[in-house]
């Protein structure tokens, strides 16, 4: 999920891996480290924290070789610490590795390995790499060959770079799910991440397929399947420059994490879900399974975006699950003395994990004596460590400070839960795998919708001098009501609310008339035919309507002004869908406006004061 680059050549790789791993800083990370051979002899410096605080400890040593690599990491397991950084070495420390992404059987791979004496110095998944691989070359195997041979037998994602002191004259990559690039120099030769890490070096670039792995030489590279087939790779020339592509060729962080919810949200998901047997499996809730299913309530606790898909999750668990459900802003319930004890179960939602509210929240009911736990993003963060037990969004950093990508990952994993929770309590096997299936779909399905994104920026052409916005949902759309509204205004600083439908009525059908763009979001649900009663009401106002609907819906299209529409899925799962245009809209309205998306004023990514 983070950062990687490497040098072989003949020139001095301390500062080229320097000034590549602070290219890569963009991307979000949480520790730093390098590997370089010199002599035969692997020396690997690293640590928490900056890269800035590598490089003070790399000029203290005055290192200098000519093949190495560097990492930026962003936890999946195990917390941010320098023993935890990568490179990863094996016992004889003479191979080291730095990995991207996530293995998913590597507590099978780990145990196995430690049968066969190999120990552990990290609570990382990637170390296993290190010692597979040497147990492969304690055979007899080359270098090559053995990273081959590991890679048959690990499943998950993977971006690896691996170097071995015994053949010094090479750097083995591979790519499965984490991109992973051979840049092509003069005498030397560059892999990395992303580009942005060597492109003041080369412009002549391979990009490593999945399935791929490459022996990267001085003067070559060979690349080849893992299934030993040997692959003719293009050579492709950047024509890009260098603060181009710091946000992966996008104008603004917040449109790449939008662009990358087919595969986050694939990444919530990796490993967890088995859509045949119609089943979720969560390794982190293990433990308080049984507790959590027999709890007499479930108390889910969060704020902003996080407490929009707090929202979703209880009408999930509550169709799916038949437990009672209830929603919290955290900031509200830690002051109004709550009544809660050991027969609940309280649930805390938050990307950074750092948010002060929430986290208050958590140690107040944990204090009661209710199982608290945690859905957090970054992996180490207060509150993942101070709960009970929990489930990582594996969302990967979102650095805009409009969530996007975090709320989709947020509401798989409440998917997740009440999939497993509803499985235990007895739903039927077809609903289950019903839900099941239509969770993996999600992701393809993502990647329709972000083919409409040129038609949402027109859109927003027409809509960017309003001055207030109304968005209006039902049932499992009534939350995405309000983060659509939520996000243009944080963003677009136009004034917006989120309603649910019905209750328009009750006060807001004062503000319509022709000036008001009002925004159904509308599929094709239990609740479409009242839904398309309130547009009939907001339409005999006079009011501009942009309405999300489903792909196969031709009606709405005669009664609204403008639609965005969606793919189906299963009513539960339409959040994940609709909420994507109106992310679109909100950042095409503020681009459009010229105001900083990512870093809109009096915001902070992380809210650590009450
Ligand atoms: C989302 O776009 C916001 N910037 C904000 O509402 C955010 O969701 C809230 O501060 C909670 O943050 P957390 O998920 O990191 O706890
Ligand atoms: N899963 C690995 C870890 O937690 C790699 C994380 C990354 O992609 O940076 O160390």
């Amino acid at each position: 999920m983070c950062g990687i680059v490497g040098y072989i050549g003949d020139k001095n790789c301390v500062p080229i891996l320097i000034d590549g791993l602070k290219r890569l800083e963009y991307r979000g990370y949480d520790s730093a480290g390098i590997g370089i051979v010199r002599e035969n002899d692997a020396i690997v410096v690293k640590n928490k924290g900056k890269v800035s605080l590598l490089e003070e400890k790399l000029v203290e040593q005055n290192l200098n070789s000519n093949l190495g690599i560097g990492h930026t990491r962003w936890a999946t397991h195990g917390i941010p610490n320098e023993q935890n950084a990568h490179p990863h070495t094996n016992s004889k420390n003479n191979l080291f590795i730095i990995h991207n992404g996530i293995i998913e059987n590597f507590q099978v791979l780990k145990n196995a390995l430690i049968k066969l004496g190999y120990t552990f110095e990290s609570d990382t998944d990637s170390e296993v790499f290190a010692h597979l691989i040497d147990s492969f070359l304690n055979k007899g195997y080359n270098l090559s060959k053995s990273v081959q041979m590991a890679l048959i037998e690990v499943d998950g994602t993977y971006g690896l770079a691996v170097i071995y002191t015994l053949e010094p004259d090479k750097i083995i990559v591979a790519r499965k799910g984490s991109p992973l690039v051979i840049g092509l120099g003069e005498g030397e030769n560059f892999i990395a991440s992303d580009v942005s890490a060597i492109l003041a070096h080369t412009k002549q670039v391979i990009y490593l397929d999945d399935g791929e792995f490459a022996e990267v030489s001085i003067n070559n590279f060979a690349v080849k399947t893992i299934e030993d087939e040997t692959i003719e790779k293009e050579i492709h020339e950047i024509n890009m420059s260098l603060d181009e592509i710091d946000k992966s060729g996008f104008n603004h962080f917040m449109l790449k994490e939008i662009m990358e919810q087919p595969e986050s949200v694939r990444n919530s998901m990796r490993g967890r879900l088995q859509a045949e047997s119609g089943s979720a499996k969560l390794g982190g809730l293990t433990d308080v399974v049984d507790r959590l299913i027999n709890s007499k309530r479930i108390i889910i606790s969060a704020c902003g975006t996080s407490w929009h898909a707090a929202l979703v999750g209880e009408y999930m668990l509550e169709q799916y699950a038949r437990i009672p459900v209830e929603v919290e802003y955290a900031s509200e319930f830690r002051y109004r003395s709550p009544i809660i004890s050991s027969h609940d179960s309280f649930l805390v939602i938050s990307q950074s994990g750092e948010t002060a509210d929430t986290l208050a929240a958590l140690r107040e009911a944990k204090n009661k004596g209710a199982l608290a736990l945690g859905i957090c993003n970054v992996v180490g963060s207060t509150i993942a460590r101070e709960s009970m037990a929990g489930v990582y969004i594996h969302a990967g950093p979102e650095i805009g400070v409009a969530s996007t990508k975090a709320f989709t990952s947020q509401l798989v994993v409440l998917a997740l839960i009440t999939l497993l929770i509803s499985k235990r309590k007895g739903i039927s096997k077809t609903k289950a795998v019903e839900l099941a299936t239509e969770l993996n779909a999600i992701p393809k399905k993502i990647e329709q919708i972000l083919n409409l994104n040129e038609g949402i920026e027109r859109l927003a052409k027409d809509f960017q001098n309003a001055q207030n916005f109304l968005y209006l949902g039902r049932g499992y759309n009534f939350p995405v009501a309000l983060e659509g509204a939520l996000k243009l205004k944080e963003i677009s600083y136009i004034h917006a609310e989120g309603y649910p439908a019905a209750e328009m009525k009750h006060g807001p059908i004062a503000l319509i008339d022709e000036n008001m763009p009002v925004v159904f979001i509308a599929p094709k649900d239990s609740t479409y035919g009242k839904v398309i009663n309130n547009i009939q009401e907001v339409k005999a106002r006079g009011g501009r309507i942009i309405a999300i609907a489903d792909d196969a819906d031709g009606e709405i299209d005669e009664i609204v002004d403008y639609t965005i529409k969606v793919p189906r899925t299963i009513e539960m799962l339409t959040p994940i869908l609709t909420s994507i245009p109106l992310q679109l809209l909100a950042y095409h309205i503020a681009v459009k406006k010229g105001l900083n998306v990512d870093q809109p004023r009096n915001l902070a990514k992380s809210v650590t004061v009450e």
